[in-house]
């Protein structure tokens, strides 16, 4: 499951009791430059001996501890001598198994809560105020802390919001330490870890790449190794990783589709090429790829052709690079632990494009495997990537082929990037562009509608502009745009793109819509 504890880190497990907020803790315990990996609530006491991390943490979960079939731990892990911090449910958890009590109150504490210091101890420090604003979000509440614990927060509906068996190692907090609305909450968490669990913090950007770059060379030794660059973040990162550790051994390949957005191949090729000095095998297939699209309009079938050709000419153009023997992905974390949950309802076939089967004959190098999504981005700004790379939003596989509805053609696709351009520039040039997940626009190729220009009726096609805010595509929200943004680009697009007489705003969030189109 893991890649990194050699030993080269101090770990923290973050057990997950079904919680949204486990990898929200797994990225705060990072932030405090210690290692967290997430690791599933039936783990057993011995499997956590056998990994010996430095300290665990109980994340919160949906479910009170009453119900029958609520997750549980193996009760021995409190005896393994392991620094433990309970969260919310992790904390009831906590509070129930060593003979406290928790109850049901009569109505709960959701959101903002008023927190009494009372004491201190190593969670709440005597430097702390009196008095903190933190977030809670429960139903049950630990009424009764164990014995050999001590009380050192209560908000007025949980008597024992903080508690603590320093000697035992074992702390429980009612409230949500790992959200930003709980004032001092990083400082809580990094006292659980340094002071509490000993951990050294040695997990920062610098000191992932020595190992990782140490780990691909001692994988890969003296054979050559390719990568299929996709314009993105993940596969930039990998690869420049991978080229620090190998150089020369290294050729990337870089399938240019005509579905890419302006000016982008020029860029892989500048900063891959010219800047990072990697040999780049720079595919142009955009006819072959306008060829199989003729005619196609379901929007499955555009994926499925756009990624079998995809993998074709990938195989093409690898067949002819003497003994490639390793094959360079750009998974992350993220992917990692959703590939290890019951597989959710398929509602449009991903990553079809730059995720190549498995049956090629390649031994893979996943050196980001470990990371999140804002650690590959402080990674690839180590390594000395363009901030355009390296902050660029994500885009689909299959390019603006997803964008253009109806059939794909040359003609519609540079058309479409035009107004894309557009519909990017002024995002960039309101400064708006780290705070939107995905800003593009979409061409209704098969819709026309009636206008008017000077004296002239028109009967152009609409373009649609799509922006939202999200955390992690899974859900989304439309981005609230300034209407004189709306405007500007609205004017721009029907001004210089000819065949565009219509701007319209998508303002579906997702669910009931999804973030692309097709
Ligand atoms: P949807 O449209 O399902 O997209 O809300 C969620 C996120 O995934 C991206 N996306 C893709 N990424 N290959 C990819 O690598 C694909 O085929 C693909 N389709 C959608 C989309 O841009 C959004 O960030």
């Amino acid at each position: 499951m893991t890649q990194i504890d050699d030993g080269s880190f101090d770990t923290v497990l973050v057990v997950d009791f079904g919680a949204q907020y486990a990898q929200l803790i797994a990225r705060r315990v990072r932030e405090a430059h210690v290692y967290s990996e997430i690791v599933p609530h039936t783990i057993t006491a011995a499997e956590i001996a056998e990994r010996q991390p430095a300290g665990i943490i109980l994340s919160g979960g949906p479910k009170s501890v009453h119900v029958d079939g609520a997750p549980a731990l193996d009760t021995d892990v409190y005896d393994l001598g392991i620094p433990v911090l309970g969260i919310c449910y992790g904390a009831q958890l906590v509070a129930r198994d060593l003979g406290g009590e928790v109850s049901r109150t009569d109505r709960g504490e959701y959101g903002r809560a008023e927190l009494d210091r009372v004491g201190s101890g190593v969670l709440l420090a005597n430097d702390e105020p009196e008095q903190l604003t933190v977030w809670m979000s429960h139903f049950d509440t630990i009424t009764q802390a164990p014995e050999g614990f001590a009380v050192t927060g209560r908000t007025p509906a949980t008597p024992a919001a903080v508690m603590e068996n320093a000697e035992r190692g074992i702390f429980g907090v009612q409230y949500h330490p790992e959200v930003v609305h709980s004032q001092h909450g990083q400082d809580l968490l990094k006292r659980f870890l340094y002071d509490a669990a000993k951990c050294r913090p040695t997990w920062t950007m610098t000191s992932i790449i020595e190992h990782e770059v140490e780990k691909v060379r001692a994988q890969v030794g003296s054979a050559r190794v390719i990568c299929a660059l996709s314009g993105g973040v993940d596969s930039a990162v990998a690869a420049a990783l991978v080229h620090k550790a190998i150089g020369p051994q290294l050729t990337c390949v870089y399938v240019d589709t005509g579905l890419m957005r302006e000016g982008e191949s020029d860029q892989v090729v500048e900063t891959f090429q010219r800047n990072q000095g990697i040999e780049l095998q720079h595919v142009r297939a955009a006819d072959r790829f306008f060829d199989r699209l003729a005619g196609v309009l379901d929007p499955e079938e555009k994926r499925k052709v756009i990624g079998e050709l995809f993998i074709r000419i990938f195989e093409e153009v690898s067949g002819g690079i003497d003994d490639a023997k390793f094959l360079v992905q750009g998974t992350l974390y993220p992917d990692v632990i959703e590939s290890g949950t019951p597989e959710a309802a398929k509602i449009k076939s991903h990553h079809n494009v730059g995720g190549l089967p498995d049956d090629m004959d390649f031994e893979l190098i996943e050196p980001l495997r470990a990371l999140f999504k804002d650690e590959v981005r402080r990674v690839g700004e180590e390594l000395g990537l363009p901030p355009e790379i390296v902050w660029r939003q994500p885009f689909p596989g299959p390019g603006l082929g997803v964008r253009i509805i109806g059939e794909v053609t040359l003609e519609r696709a540079d058309l479409l990037r035009k107004a894309d351009a557009i519909v990017r520039e002024e995002i960039k040039r309101a400064d708006l562009e780290r705070d939107i997940w995905q800003v593009f626009a979409v061409l209704l190729a098969d819709v026309r509608s009636v206008g008017v220009m000077g004296d002239e009726r028109t009967y152009g096609h609409p373009i649609v502009i799509r922006a939202v805010t999200s955390d992690d595509a899974m859900t989304a929200d439309w981005a609230r745009l300034p209407y004189d943004l709306l405007e500007r680009m609205s004017n721009r697009i029907i001004n210089e793109v000819q065949g565009i007489n219509r701007v319209a705003y998508d303002i579906t969030s997702k669910p009931p819509g999804t973030i692309e189109w097709e």
